[in-house]
């Protein structure tokens, strides 16, 4: 027996190709810098871990579909230091971001529909819409603009009688962009003229380093446009938690969501126990978190730019940081640097570029690194790529490599 075309179809992550690869590695000895995933190493508060510890009840029972009225409340609060003002009605708890993600997608688009979205985007996003019969019209961004968002004029342009939405990821995986209060308006006007969904993944709002983040929630002429996602993944180090959200103020959509949040019961109650309170250590928690990560960040920038041949920026937002380097090819040198290199017993592991775009060639010479690393272990992984850069560069190498 064989399976569906469209399980064969879908689309892989874009380190799956190099996974095979980090494996040897780790079978051969060599301790791997992970500098490829959004996995990040800061401790979950831990008042928040007891609180879980010490769940009274007897039976796990299921709970509501929408989720834990007290946690939607929670969070609705929590909007607040955002000037937010929402219901916690408008709130539906979810199996992390990727569900809302997807409750988003099934309940805002039919199949053969348009999705406009910047690139480079988080790759997920690609199988997410094959999933749902939905067709990605990627818009770029570039490298040498930071990534900013397009042009209206280019949304414009990628606009046909099939769009349903823009998607946007604000702050940015994998740039490390965070989109401002000015261009998130100007394209509101164009959301309203068109009568679109404006979806936007928020899950990195809490680490925005040099200027305030602003949600589209703030913006009062789409209201009944906006959806957002959220999620306490990043923002309380809680990825296994698998807590997200969904808000939006469009109850139609609301209520849709609401039928496909009744198939699949109802989302974890140890994540929600754990994520309502991690709200009440937002302010003793996450300052310090804000800082460790843009201390990372710095300390990165300063070590890039210092390389040969590499090109980088500052990155604004998140933890993550889109790298141009001086290689033939993005993704063998990664591959590279796990099967034939080793540096004071270790190797770095990054993820290709190529994966989070639609037009695979503009990613061609790019990484995405992630600085989810203590600072110490930041030091030994610039160090190694620094060396790695080097020995893949020598006209030794570019033989054994064509040789393959
Ligand atoms: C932009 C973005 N959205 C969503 C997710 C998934 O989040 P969750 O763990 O809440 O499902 C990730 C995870 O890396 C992400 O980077």
């Amino acid at each position: 027996m064989k399976s569906s075309n469209r399980g064969v179809e879908l689309s892989e992550s874009p380190i799956r190709s190099l996974i095979p690869y980090a494996r040897a590695a780790v079978a051969a000895g060599k301790e791997i810098l992970h500098l490829n995933i959004g996995q990040p190493d800061i401790r979950t508060p831990k008042k928040a871990l007891q609180k879980v510890l010490s769940i009274p009840d007897d039976v796990i029972a299921y709970g509501s579909s929408e989720g834990m009225e007290s946690l939607r409340k929670r969070v609705a609060q929590y909007y607040e230091k955002f000037d937010i003002e929402i219901s916690y009605e408008n709130i539906l708890v979810t199996t992390g971001a990727s569900e809302a993600i997807q409750f988003s997608l099934f309940s805002c688009f039919d199949p053969g529909d348009e999705i406009i979205i910047p690139e480079p985007f988080y790759a997920n996003y690609l199988g997410y819409t094959q999933m749902s019969g939905i067709h990605i019209v990627p818009v770029s961004t570039s490298f040498e603009q930071e990534f900013e968002l397009p042009s209206t004029e280019a949304f414009y342009d990628a606009i046909s009688p099939k769009t349903k939405a823009i998607f946007l990821c604000n702050p940015s995986n994998p740039t490390g962009k965070l989109y401002s209060k000015a261009s998130l308006e100007r394209l509101a006007k164009l959301v309203k003229d068109q009568n679109l969904f404006l979806i936007v993944d928020e899950v990195y709002r809490e680490f925005c380093y040099d200027e305030s983040f602003y949600s589209v929630l703030n913006i009062e002429s789409i209201r009944d446009n906006v959806i957002v996602i959220d999620s306490i993944s990043k923002v309380f180090s809680s990825c296994g938690a698998r807590i997200g959200y969904v808000v939006t103020r469009n109850d139609d959509i609301i209520q849709a969501m609401v039928r496909y949040a009744q198939l699949r019961l109802c989302p974890p109650h140890f994540g929600q126990v754990l994520a309502e309170a991690c709200y009440d250590e937002c302010d003793e928690y996450l300052p310090e978190v804000k800082q460790e990560y843009s201390e990372r960040r710095l300390y990165l920038y300063e070590r890039l730019s210092q390389m040969e041949g590499v090109r980088t920026y500052k990155p604004t937002a998140a933890f993550y940081n889109v790298v141009v380097l001086p290689v033939d090819d993005a993704e063998r040198f990664c591959k590279w640097m796990l099967t034939d290199f080793v540096y004071d017993g270790h190797t770095v592991m990054m993820a290709p570029c190529d994966g989070f775009y639609i037009d695979k060639s503009l990613g061609k010479k790019q990484v995405r690194i992630a600085y989810v690393l203590s600072k110490d272990k930041l030091a030994k992984a610039m160090d190694c790529l620094e060396a790695g850069l080097q020995a893949y560069n020598t006209s030794e190498h570019l033989v054994e490599v064509d040789a393959i």
